[in-house]
C-alpha cells in the first residue's frame, strides 16, 4: 500500500502529514507560527525559516507516531517546492530531499497551489474531473479550469492583491489583530448597515480577472469618515466582505457559463469564509451544480494536501529512485510554467 509523507513549509505553518492509499490521511501535524509573527503584524521571513528548522523534525517524528508507522513503510516523500518564502521553502526541501536520500525513497516536489486545488479530494464527497476551481489564499486569487491531474488552465487571476491579502490589509487598516482575515470576517457578522456599499472591482467589463487593491483604500476612507464606534467598524467590515464575496461570485458565474463545468472547488485560506460559502452554494444550485470544499484544517496551509498531491503524482508518473537529490525551490512559480 502506497504511503506518502508530505512536508509543507512555504510560509508560516510547519506541516507534516502522511497519506495512506487505503486509509487516507493517517497523520496530520501542524505548527502555526501565528504568535511568532503577531507582534510584527505580518510574516517575518527570516523568523519563519528559523522556526521551521526548530519544528520540522519533531513534527516528522510525531507524524510517524500518530500513524503508528515506521519509515520502512513509506513509499515516497513529497514536499512543497514553491511558490513561497525562499528560506521557508528551503527548510522543507532540504529535509524532504535529505530524508528521501537517507531512506532511499523517491521524492516529489509539489506546487503549493496544486496542493490547495486537490485538497477537496481528501473528502468523502469529492468532485470528479473536470471541475472549475476558485483558489483564494493570502497570496493568490485565481480561477482554474481543472481538466485532470496536472492539466490546469488558469482562466482568471488577480492583477494586484489576492483576496486574502485584501482581507488582511483591510483588517490592519481597521486596527484588527493579525492575521486579520478571519477576525474581519467575524466582525462582519455584526454589521447591520445595508446602505453602505463598496465597489465590485472589474465586474463592469468582460473577463475573469480580479483586482482587490482598491478596496482597502475605500475601506480606509470609510474609517476616516466614520465615528469610530464598534458598530461602524462592523458595518465597514460587512460592506468590505460583501464586496469581495460578490466579486468572487460574479466571476465564478461567468467562468461556469464559459466552461460549462458543474462542479466548483473552492480552496485556499479564504475558502473558510462563511459568507463566501453561502453565496457560492446559492450560485451553484442555480446551475444545478455543486460546490466542494476541503474541511477547515485543509483549507489553510497543511501537510495533508501536499502528501495527497504527492500520492497522485507518485501513482501517475514513473517514480524510479533519482540519481541525485538536488535541493531546488521556486519562490515564484507561475502555474502556467509548472504545468505546461
Ligand atoms: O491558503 P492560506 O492559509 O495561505 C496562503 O497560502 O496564502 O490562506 C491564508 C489567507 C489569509 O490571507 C487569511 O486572512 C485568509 O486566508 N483567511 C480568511 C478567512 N480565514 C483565512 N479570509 C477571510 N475569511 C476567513 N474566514
Ligand atoms: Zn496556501
Amino acid at each position: 500500500m502506497t504511503k506518502i509523507l508530505g512536508i509543507e513549509t512555504s510560509c508560516d505553518e510547519t506541516a507534516i502529514a502522511i497519506y495512506d492509499e487505503q486509509q487516507g490521511i493517517v497523520a496530520h501535524q501542524l505548527y502555526s507560527q501565528i504568535e511568532l509573527h503577531g507582534e510584527y503584524g505580518g510574516v517575518v521571513p527570516e523568523l519563519a525559516s528559523r522556526d521551521h528548522v526548530r519544528k520540522i523534525i519533531p513534527l516528522v517524528d510525531a507524524a510517524f507516531k500518530q500513524a503508528n508507522l515506521s519509515r520502512q513503510e513509506l513509499s515516497a516523500i513529497a514536499y512543497t517546492q514553491g511558490p513561497g518564502l525562499i528560506g521557508a521553502l528551503l527548510v522543507g526541501a532540504t529535509i524532504g530531499q535529505s530524508l528521501a536520500f537517507a531512506w532511499k525513497l523517491p521524492s516529489i516536489g509539489i506546487h503549493h497551489l496544486e496542493g490547495h486545488l486537490l485538497a477537496p479530494m481528501l473528502e468523502e464527497n469529492k468532485p470528479e474531473y473536470p471541475f472549475l476551481a476558485l483558489l483564494v489564499s493570502g497570496g493568490h486569487t485565481m480561477l482554474v479550469d481543472v481538466k485532470g491531474l496536472g492539466d490546469y488552465q488558469i482562466i482568471g487571476e488577480s492583477v494586484d492583491d489576492a483576496a486574502g491579502e485584501a482581507f488582511d490589509k483591510t483588517a490592519k487598516i481597521m486596527g484588527l489583530d493579525y492575521p486579520g482575515g478571519p477576525i474581519l470576517a467575524k466582525l462582519a457578522e455584526k454589521g447591520t448597515d445595508v446602505t453602505m456599499r463598496f465597489p465590485r472591482p472589474m465586474t463592469d467589463r468582460p473577463g475573469l480577472d480580479f483586482s482587490f487593491s482598491g478596496l482597502k483604500t475605500f475601506a480606509a476612507n470609510k474609517i476616516t469618515a466614520s465615528d469610530g464606534s464598534e458598530q461602524s467598524k462592523a458595518d465597514i467590515a460587512k460592506a468590505f466582505q460583501d464586496a469581495v464575496v460578490d466579486t468572487l461570485a460574479i466571476k465564478c458565474k461567468r467562468a461556469i457559463k464559459q466552461t460549462g463545468r458543474k462542479a466548483l472547488v473552492v480552496a485556499g485560506g479564504v475558502s473558510a469564509n462563511l459568507a463566501l460559502r453561502k453565496k457560492l452554494a446559492e450560485l451553484m444550485s442555480s446551475f444545478d451544480g455543486e460546490v466542494f470544499y476541503p474541511r477547515h484544517e485543509y483549507c489553510t496551509d497543511n501537510g495533508a494536501m501536499i502528501a495527497y498531491a504527492g500520492y497522485c503524482h507518485f501513482k501517475q508518473e514513473n517514480n524510479q529512485l533519482p540519481e541525485s537529490y538536488p535541493i531546488r525551490v521556486h519562490p515564484r512559480w507561475p502555474m502556467s510554467e509548472a504545468f505546461s
